[in-house]
């Protein structure tokens, strides 16, 4: 047997594994910043489908262009007409996050242009994929209910056409406004899980698609973008309890994490979520429900309180703890919530696909291919002897 140290999963903390001009983050300060924009410029100011052609091209665009930018978003909104008889098909209870991950290749299967690897094609197959993610939600949504998918309508904006498609009723302008932040407040954040899983998969050279796809499975876990589900479930359990502080001892004595709380790189609260507290508030206020914001922030105390008596003064709300709250007052509902953040993320993935592929003219990307550590079994001078299966005694498979 050899003497291999142990090592454990860092998860990559701390190490820098590519350059990227895309987004960057100071965790200390809580500051987060696409193409050198403040996000809360952004979102005051800005459009989802501005902040996404500013992640794709690196430049916020005049007038014409972003004209031009929605115009062609909104000619590629149409699903593939096999794509619904597909959807059709899978079984009713299936996790939007599932159908969603594997609708992608299907998508890829519609696109001409899916092994055409230039830098042009790949801005046409992200305003391909920015374009139909929404609407495939929206349908799945629709299909799992025995609902007709609905058609795009070109004359709402990018947040209010998804809540068209989904719920069948235009939006108001204000909640349409509202949802568009909240894409804009999602759209990167560096090299998340699910970047880097994009990142990763196209560095072999695999397509977009390819890579979108493995980005969506990266997101759905609860540490990552299924944490704002977990939060509405959390919320939706806790909705009668009387003694918040007591229920969060119980969770973090019984070795549970409070979702929504806490972050790899911020260690102070996370800029977005400040701009997603005051949001639920407003929209408790203006639908009449302010219970979900209330409830929210007494977790939000209760959690920090506790948190901080053990030591752990980093672990502040994340982006996922008021959004909860947010969407489910827009009728979405919990499930949906990972969805929603991917088809906003979906314009950060593909920016970092893009740089990914064609970030230096002179050279092709490198395959990402770190190394492990052997710790498993050594049997002999090379490796495990052999033995016939009816030679092997239970004894000797470990
Ligand atoms: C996001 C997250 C994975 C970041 O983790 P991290 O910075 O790598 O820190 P770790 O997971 O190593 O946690 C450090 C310590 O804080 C604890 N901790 C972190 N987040 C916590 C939370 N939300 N609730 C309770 N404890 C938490 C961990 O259990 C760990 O304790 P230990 O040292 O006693 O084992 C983590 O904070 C988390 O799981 N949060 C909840 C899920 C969530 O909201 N995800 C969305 C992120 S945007």
């Amino acid at each position: 047997m050899s003497e291999a140290v142990h090592i454990k999963n860092t998860g990559l903390r701390g190490i820098a594994v590519a350059d990227t001009k895309i987004s960057f983050i100071d965790g200390e300060q809580g500051i987060l910043i696409y193409r050198g924009y403040r996000i809360e410029e952004l979102a005051e100011k800005s459009s989802f489908l501005e902040t996404a052609f500013l992640l794709l091209y690196g430049a916020l665009p005049d007038k014409k262009k972003l004209e031009e930018f929605t115009r062609h978003i909104a000619e590629e909104r149409k699903l593939p007409d096999f794509i619904h008889g597909c959807l059709e098909k899978i079984p009713k209870q299936a996790s939007p996050m599932d159908v969603l991950q594997a609708s992608v290749p299907l998508l890829a299967a519609a696109d001409p242009e899916v092994a055409e690897e230039t830098r042009e094609a790949n801005v046409r197959k992200a305003i391909r994929l920015i374009s139909r993610l929404p609407a495939l939600v929206a349908a799945w949504h629709r299909i799992r209910n025995g609902l007709e998918p609905l058609p795009p309508d070109s004359g709402l904006t990018h947040a209010g056409n998804f809540l068209w498609q989904l719920h069948g009723e235009k939006p108001d302008p204000g909640t349409a406004r509202d949802l568009d932040v909240c894409l804009i407040l999602h759209a990167d954040h560096t090299f998340n899980a699910s970047t880097f899983a994009c990142r990763e998969v196209v560095s072999t050279q695999a397509h977009m698609y390819s890579g979108v796809a493995a980005g969506i499975g990266a997101l759905s876990g609860p540490l990552h973008g299924g944490a704002n589900a977990r939060v509405m479930r959390m919320l939706m359990e806790i909705e009668s309890e009387k003694d918040i502080p007591a229920w969060v001892r119980r969770q973090l004595e019984q070795g549970k994490k409070i979702m929504g709380m806490g972050h790899a790189v911020y260690k102070t609260t996370d800029p977005r979520a400040k701009i997603l507290r005051e949001m639920s508030r407003r929209l408790g206020e203006k639908f009449g429900q302010p219970k979900w914001y209330e409830l929210s922030v007494r977790v939000e105390q209760a959690a920090v309180a506790e948190f901080e008596r053990r030591g752990m003064m980093t672990l502040k709300p994340n982006v996922d703890f008021y959004s909860a709250s947010v969407y489910c007052m827009m009728g979405i509902p919990a499930d949906l919530m990972t969805p929603l953040f991917a088809l906003s993320r979906i314009a950060g993935w593909c920016a970092h696909i893009i740089e990914e592929k064609f970030a230096d003219a002179q050279k092709k990307p490198e395959l990402y291919r770190p190394e492990s550590e052997y710790i498993g079994m050594y049997c002999g001078q090379m490796g495990c002897v052999y033995q016939e299966i009816e030679d092997r005694k239970p004894a000797s498979q470990s």
